[in-house]
């Protein structure tokens, strides 16, 4: 049985790989370009030279094209320092960040390796908007943190509470943070809502306002994928949305009002999902672009 030292001894073989996959960054244009905004990343990174760099959030993370949109909207005053982060999902890792005036902003990294995106292609695909694009892996990255700017802009149009798309470029997405000074708000999973039926109300009439305004479905709309903020409801993580076009649609319109309706359940509440449904087609939608 080997000892527990054996156990603890870093495998040759992998440093050797993850040696030579860091290759580049001693490469005099990228060491250039990391030098300059090493300083930017110390709060995700730690202190000191790239060299003792946590190689796992390095690897998943800042790969060499990812590091090269950073360093751009760096340049561009976009951002002036990552932070620290505040969550990793499934598909990305977002960072509280500061931008050059002084502001929280929050940047979502999408992550490029291949596995993650298996699953998306089934939003794009069948979406007229983004049809004839190349299904090229990155690109597809690409094309999804453009789609998610968009959705979160066109929601925004209709005066939804979500985030305010800033920026993106390749697979980062800088967008309006959702938090106070000490940290990013809750998920509506995380916390008790005094008043569970107005927060469903609340919940649908988003819904009803993302499909008939907005034309468009959210798709993953859930208690994982709202924030709760100054005592309401904020919505988040678009990328998957489409377009009520979308073949889909309708059927991903019903597995969101089932999930909002299931939250409501586990709440105390009692809704009927083909109420909700009915609800969030032809219910009365507020004018909210104006009520701000
Ligand atoms: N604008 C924001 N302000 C503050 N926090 C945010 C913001 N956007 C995202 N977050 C935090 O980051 C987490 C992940 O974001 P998001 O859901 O968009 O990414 P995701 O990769 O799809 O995550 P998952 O796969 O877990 O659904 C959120 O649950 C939330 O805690
Ligand atoms: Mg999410």
């Amino acid at each position: 049985m080997p000892s527990e030292e054996d156990w603890d001894e870093p495998d040759p073989d992998m440093m050797m790989k993850s040696e030579r996959k860091h290759e580049w960054i001693s490469e005099p244009k990228y060491k250039r370009m990391f030098e300059d905004i090493e300083y930017s990343l110390q709060g995700v990174m730690g202190k000191g030279r790239f060299e003792w760099v946590d190689r796992r959030v390095f690897d998943q993370v800042f790969d060499r094209s990812t590091l090269l949109a950073l360093h751009k909207l760096m340049q561009q005053g976009e951002i002036e320092t990552i932070d620290y982060p505040i969550a990793r999902g499934k598909e990305a890792h977002v960072f509280h960040a500061t931008s050059s005036v002084g502001g929280p902003l929050a940047v979502k990294i999408f992550h490029t390796t291949n596995a993650v995106f298996k699953g998306l292609s089934k939003y794009i695909d069948g979406d007229p908007r983004f049809s004839g694009l190349s299904r090229r892996h990155r690109e597809l990255v690409n094309i999804w943190v453009r789609k998610e700017f968009r959705n979160l802009k066109r929601m925004r149009k209709s005066g939804l509470r979500v985030p305010e798309p800033l920026m993106n470029l390749k697979n980062v997405l800088v967008m309006q943070f959702i938090g106070d000074e000490k940290s990013a708000s809750p998920r509506l999973k995380d916390v008790r809502v005094e008043n569970p039926s107005e927060v469903f109300q609340d919940l649908l009439e988003m819904a009803a306002v993302i499909w008939q305004e907005c034309d468009l479905v959210h798709a993953d709309f859930s208690e994982y994928n709202v924030l709760w903020h100054e005592g309401s409801p904020w919505v988040i993580d678009a990328g998957q949305a489409v377009t009520t076009r979308h073949p889909s649609a309708r059927e991903f319109l019903v597995r969101d009002v089932t999930r909002l309706t299931e939250w409501y359940g586990r709440q105390g509440g009692d809704a009927r999902v083909a109420d909700s449904l009915v609800r969030v087609l032809d219910g009365p939608v507020p004018d909210l672009k104006s009520a701000d």
